[in-house]
C-alpha cells in the first residue's frame, strides 16, 4: 500500500505546481516501497540525492512564482521549504557517517510535512494567485 494517498483537497489549481506535487508523492512512495526491497541499503543514497533533487526544483518553481509576484508570505513559505531540506541534508549526512537512517520513520515526517505544507503555505499560495490572476 503506498504511504502517500493523493487527496483532492491537495490540488492547488495551479498546473505546474500540482502537476510537481503528485510527481513528489510518486517518488516518496516508490521510496518507501523500496525500503522493503532487499537491495534497499545500496539503493538508498541515490535516491536520496533523487529526492533532494526534485523537491528543490519543485521548490524553486514555487519561490519563483512569489518572488516574481511579490507575494507578502514568501519568506515564511521559503523557511518552511528550507527546513525541510535541512532535514533531508541531515539524514543524508547521518546515511553517509552511519550507514543507517531510519527511513519508515522519515518518509512518515514527510508525509506529515507534506500534508501539512499542502494545507497551509501551498493553499495560501493559491488563494493568493487566483485572486492576483
Ligand atoms: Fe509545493
Ligand atoms: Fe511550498
Amino acid at each position: 500500500m503506498p504511504l502517500l494517498a493523493w487527496k483532492p483537497e491537495y490540488e492547488l489549481g495551479i498546473p505546474d505546481v500540482d502537476h510537481e506535487h503528485r510527481e513528489l508523492f510518486d517518488l516518496i512512495n516508490e521510496l518507501h516501497a523500496s525500503l522493503f526491497e532487499p537491495e534497499s541499503l545500496t539503493t538508498v543514497p541515490g535516491f536520496l540525492g533523487e529526492l533532494f533533487s526534485r523537491i528543490s526544483s519543485h521548490f524553486a518553481l514555487e519561490e519563483r512564482l512569489m518572488r516574481d509576484g511579490r507575494y507578502a508570505e514568501f519568506p515564511a513559505h521559503k523557511s518552511d521549504h528550507e527546513r525541510l531540506l535541512d532535514e533531508i541534508r541531515d539524514l543524508m549526512d547521518d546515511f553517509e557517517d552511519g550507514g543507517y537512517v531510519d527511513l519508515g520513520r522519515f518518509a512518515v515526517a514527510l508525509e506529515q510535512w507534506f500534508s501539512v505544507h499542502f494545507s497551509t503555505h501551498d493553499a495560501a499560495l493559491h488563494r493568493w494567485s487566483a485572486s492576483s490572476g
